[in-house]
Parts: structure tokens; sequence; C-alpha cells
């Protein structure tokens, strides 16, 4: 299994393991057709096992013109990505890919990483075991049906069928109780 930068060439493969990555997870409807591309100076990695990638690292770092990182003033990059193929998880190659990460940031002057996922369990766990802290969170609310706020105007022509909203008040255990899909989004920052 090898670590390397990412290529242009790489594109199919990374939007097929991203999409199979968060399958079993909070997650799962968030399908990217496209990898994404950053305005900023980024650290885009892949894991490539005989030849088929299996594991994604985005990273896109802060500049003194434009921050992407919400905490800290230092210098911060934001994982946007992090994924491993759910056939070759747990074999340590999430955090090959994070070593790698924090070797080149650090060469960049990067002070601090930070993360934002939902409340998978194991995939809190796994930030954890490496060492991220939690510092904060909001929820992600999903509404369908009766959920939804009703639209002004001809209701008859134009109805709401889904939504999602955030929601960053003091209230949460309110909120998850009246709506049936609510995550918690939660960060998590390392410094280096
Ligand atoms: C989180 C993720 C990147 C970790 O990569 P990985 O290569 O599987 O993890 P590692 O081998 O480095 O670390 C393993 C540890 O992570 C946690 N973990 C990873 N996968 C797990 C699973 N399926 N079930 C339970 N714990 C798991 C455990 O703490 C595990 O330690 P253990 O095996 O000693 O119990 C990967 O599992 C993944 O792609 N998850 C889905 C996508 C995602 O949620 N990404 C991050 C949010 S934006």
């Amino acid at each position: 299994m090898e670590i390397r930068h990412y290529k242009p060439s790489d594109e199919k493969d990374w939007v097929r393991c991203r999409a199979l990555s968060f399958l079993e997870t909070a997650y799962f409807d968030n399908v990217l057709r496209e990898k994404e591309h950053y305005e900023n100076p980024s650290i885009e990695l892949v894991a490539v096992s005989e030849g088929k990638i299996v594991g994604i690292l985005d990273a896109e770092c802060d500049t003194t013109e434009n921050r992407v990182c919400t905490g800290k003033k230092e210098k911060g990059a934001m994982i946007w990505h992090i994924a491993v193929h759910p056939d070759f998880q747990r074999k340590t190659i999430g955090e090959k890919l994070l070593k790698e990460l924090e070797k080149i940031a650090a060469q960049k002057q990067v002070m601090y990483l930070e993360a934002w996922t939902r409340d998978d369990q194991w995939v809190r766990a796994w930030y954890e075991k490496n060492h991220f802290k939690l510092v904060s969170s909001y929820l992600h609310i999903f509404m369908e049906g009766n959920e939804l706020p009703k639209i002004e105007g001809n209701k008859s022509e134009m109805q709401l069928v889904q939504g999602w909203a955030h929601y960053t008040g003091e209230n949460k255990e309110a909120v998850k109780e009246k709506f049936k899909r609510v995550h918690e989004c939660v960060c998590y920052t390392k410094v280096l």
C-alpha cells in the first residue's frame, strides 16, 4: 500500500472510494460525482493498493487573506475528506494518511488541523484515538413531510418535499425529539 499525492487521472476512483466509504455513515447521502477542488493551497493524498484507490484525504490550508478553518487565529488546515474503502478499514490506512498529512502540513507551517464529522461513534473514536479534541458541535436537521415549514403563497403549485437546516442554539435535546433525522455535527482539532 502506497500513500501518494492525488493526480487528475485518479478522479473516477477517488469518487467511488469516497461514496463507498461513507455508505455506512451518517453522511450516506452526501454523494459527490466529481472531486472537489480548492481555492487555497491544499494537500490531497490517496492510498493505493494493487493499483486501486483505497483511501483518500483532502485538506485545505488557511492563507493570510483567506481563512478556511473556523477556530484559532494561527494557520490551520481543514480536513474536508478522509475516507477509507470499507474493505480496507481498520488496517491503519486512515492513520497513515493522517501521518503523511501531518508531515506535509508541518512543512507548510500549519499549526493545527480541523475536521468536522457527524455522530458516528466509531468515526469519533478514530479521531480521538489519533489525538484530536472535540471542541464544539451543532445539529444538522433533515426534514420531510409534516416536519417541513409551509411555503407562503400559492401552495397548490409549489410544496417543499425535503429540507435540511443547521441548528446552533442551546436547546438541542428538544430539537432531537421534534425531528426524526437529526445529526450532531462535531468539530475536532489537533495541534501539530
Ligand atoms: C474513519 C476512517 C477514515 C478511519 O480509517 P481506518 O483506516 O479504517 O482506521 P485506522 O485503521 O487508522 O484506525 C482504526 C480505528 O478506527 C476506529 N474504526 C475504524 N473503522 C471502524 C469500524 N468499522 N468499526 C469500529 N471502529 C472503527 C477504531 O477506533 C479503530 O481502532 P481498533 O481497530 O483498534 O478498534 C474510516 O474508517 C472511514 O473511512 N470511515 C468512513 C468515512 C468517514 O466517516 N470519514 C470521516 C468523517 S468526515
